[in-house]
Order: C-alpha cells, then structure tokens, then sequence
C-alpha cells in the first residue's frame, strides 16, 4: 500500500495548523516536514517550535527531514518535540551508524536521506540500521522544483537491495513527485511519496490524495474485461 506524505513546505504557513487538518482529513498517512538551516541548503525553514506547536493537532506521523550539518546535535531536540521519524542526511554525517543509532534510541524511527548526486551503493553498510530511505528527487533547499529523472534508477537499485538482502526499510521518495509522474516513481519501487507543491496547490486535497493513491495501488483489472 502506497503512503502519502504532504510535504508542509508548501502549505500555507500563514495557516499552518489548518493546512495540516486538512491534509489529515483528505487522508494523508504521514506529514513530511522540512527542516532547513541556511548551511546545509541554502533555506531557512522551521525547527522544534513549530513541530512542538503543530503536535497536537494531528496524530500522524511526523516524518522530519533534517536538512541540516551536525544533526547529531538536535536529535534529542527533535525527538522532544514530537518527530516520529527522524532522517538524516548521509552527506551531513561522517558518522552515520552512529546518529542512527542515537536516532533509534530517541525512540524515533531512523532514516537516510540520499542527494541527487550521492550513490545508493555508499550506504550498503547501514542498511539493516534504518526503518526509511528517502531518495532525494530534487536538489534539497526548494519545494516547486523539478523531478530528476536520474532518481528512477536509485528506486530501483533500493528495491533490488533490500529484496537481496531480507530488508524491510521504506523507501520514500522526495522533490518533484505529483500525479503526473507518481505512476513512474511507484512502479520504479517507492513505498512512500512526499508530496508538496504537487498537493497544495490543487484545490481538493482528498481527490488529489485519492488519486496518488489510485496510481499507487491501482485497482485489480476487471477479470470480465477483454483487452
Ligand atoms: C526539498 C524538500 C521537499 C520538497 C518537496 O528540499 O525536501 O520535501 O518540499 O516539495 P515539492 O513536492 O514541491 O518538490
Ligand atoms: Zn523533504
């Protein structure tokens, strides 16, 4: 089954405790939320605060994307203040084995986070540690931007990996996914799509949601139907 994640980057921050009621309603499974330190990418967005004030107003998962240097310093931090999942960038982190495990002992469900640029075979050897992979799709920094298309093959090589390996992690894809493209990202592999500028910008969260996940999970064809 396909999960759905809004990515709140693109949602009305004016409005931000609404917007996510309203993807809640329309039947999103987690909140991708975009953490950004002017360092790392060149953005500045949230950080504890706002995830702490945005905690009870859902009770979905908060998948947080650390886009940030030294994460290992904030994950307590983040933890605290309600992140469910927290994911690390592989670029960020000399010492990735490590901040994973500091992650999981948070109590939060640890990720990595790939670049474009950053090949899949560079974390073989933290794969058993992690519950997410997130394939970056986009350079991180900016929702709205393109999807690359490079991104297809990564999918793919994760997907062959893990069923190599025995591995159970989620593979989620992030930057550039919409409905017109959701088909060839879930059929490369993706377990989980991060959607920002691709849902906020439709008018009916619900349709837009039932259709990503109608192209994720397509209905069984209709044995009576010759083709
Ligand atoms: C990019 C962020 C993405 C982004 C997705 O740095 O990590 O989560 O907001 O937004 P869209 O779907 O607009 O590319
Ligand atoms: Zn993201």
């Amino acid at each position: 089954m396909i999960k759905i994640a809004p990515s709140i980057l693109a949602a009305d921050f004016g409005r931000l405790r609404e917007e996510l009621e309203a993807v809640d309603r329309a039947g999103a499974d987690w909140i991708h939320v975009d953490v950004m330190d002017g360092h790392f990418v060149p953005n500045l967005t949230i950080g504890p605060p706002v995830i702490k004030a945005l905690r009870p107003y859902t009770a979905l998962p908060f998948d947080v994307h650390l886009m940030i240097t030294n994460p290992e310093h904030y994950i307590g931090a983040y933890a605290e203040a309600g992140a469910n999942h927290i994911l690390v960038h592989q670029e960020t982190c000399p010492h990735l084995h490590a901040v994973l495990q500091e992650i999981r002992k948070h109590g939060a469900r640890p990720g990595v986070v790939l670049n474009p640029g950053t090949p899949f075979d560079l974390i073989e050897p933290i794969l058993s540690e992690i519950d997410i992979l997130l394939i970056m799709s986009v350079n991180p920094g900016f929702g709205g931007q393109q999807f690359i298309e490079s991104a297809l093959a990564k999918i793919r090589r994760a997907r062959e990996r893990r069923g190599e390996l025995g591995l159970q992690f989620l593979i989620e894809v992030d930057g550039g996914v919409k409905v017109g493209n959701a088909k060839r990202v879930c059929e490369a592999g993706a377990d989980v799509l991060v959607v920002g500028t691709g849902l906020f910008s439709t008018t009916d969260y619900a349709a837009t949601i039932a259709e990503l996940r109608r192209i994720g999970d397509p209905p069984p064809a209709d044995p009576g139907l010759v083709t």
